[in-house]
């Protein structure tokens, strides 16, 4: 509450819902997802109709309405990226993760998603990591090594939650 406030206290008084997507995007980082429960709770504390929040929510695909894995990728396939490679990466992506779009690894690891574009075209084949790291020029090898970090990540944060219990 006290990051909303934060994000509250750049507008004026009376404009408090102006930090609706600020407020979901707190509100996601720290539950993982975005429940009905959490975007009541969202529209109360900047008094707005819990629907304007609905509304916010499902228009911007950064907003996860279902739990997700540990890691959301979202593969931008609009028509720029796609012709510069995008629908290459998204075979390869689905056939290294071995679902497809919509879905999660078994593992629980990686969430697959399709996005809009991110305003990035002359970057594609453009990927959302966690919606908020993006990555660009997404050839295969490039995915290859995109997801190479994230395991070596995962790897390194369980490495230094194990040294804590130490
Ligand atoms: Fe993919 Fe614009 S079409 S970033």
């Amino acid at each position: 509450l006290r990051e909303i406030d934060r994000a509250v206290a750049k507008y004026p008084a009376d404009q408090k819902q102006s930090a609706v997507m600020a407020a979901l995007a707190i509100a996601q980082h720290e539950k993982g997802w975005l429940s009905t429960q959490t975007m009541d709770e969202v529209a109360e504390y900047l008094g707005m109709p819990p629907v304007a929040v609905y509304e916010v929510a499902s228009f911007y695909t950064m907003y996860n309405l279902a739990p997700t894995g540990r890691h959301k990728l979202c593969l931008c396939t609009n028509l720029p990226c796609a012709l510069s490679g995008a629908t290459e990466a998204a075979e390869h992506l689905q056939n290294r993760l071995g679902i497809g779009f919509n879905e999660t690894t078994a593992d629980g690891r990686i969430t697959l998603t399709e996005g809009e574009c991110f305003g990035a075209c002359g970057d594609a084949p453009v990927v959302l990591v966690n919606d908020r790291r993006m990555v660009r020029f997404m050839t295969p090898e490039a995915i290859d090594k995109m997801l190479a970090e994230l395991r070596s990540e995962e790897h390194t944060s369980e490495l230094q939650s194990r040294l804590h219990l130490v």
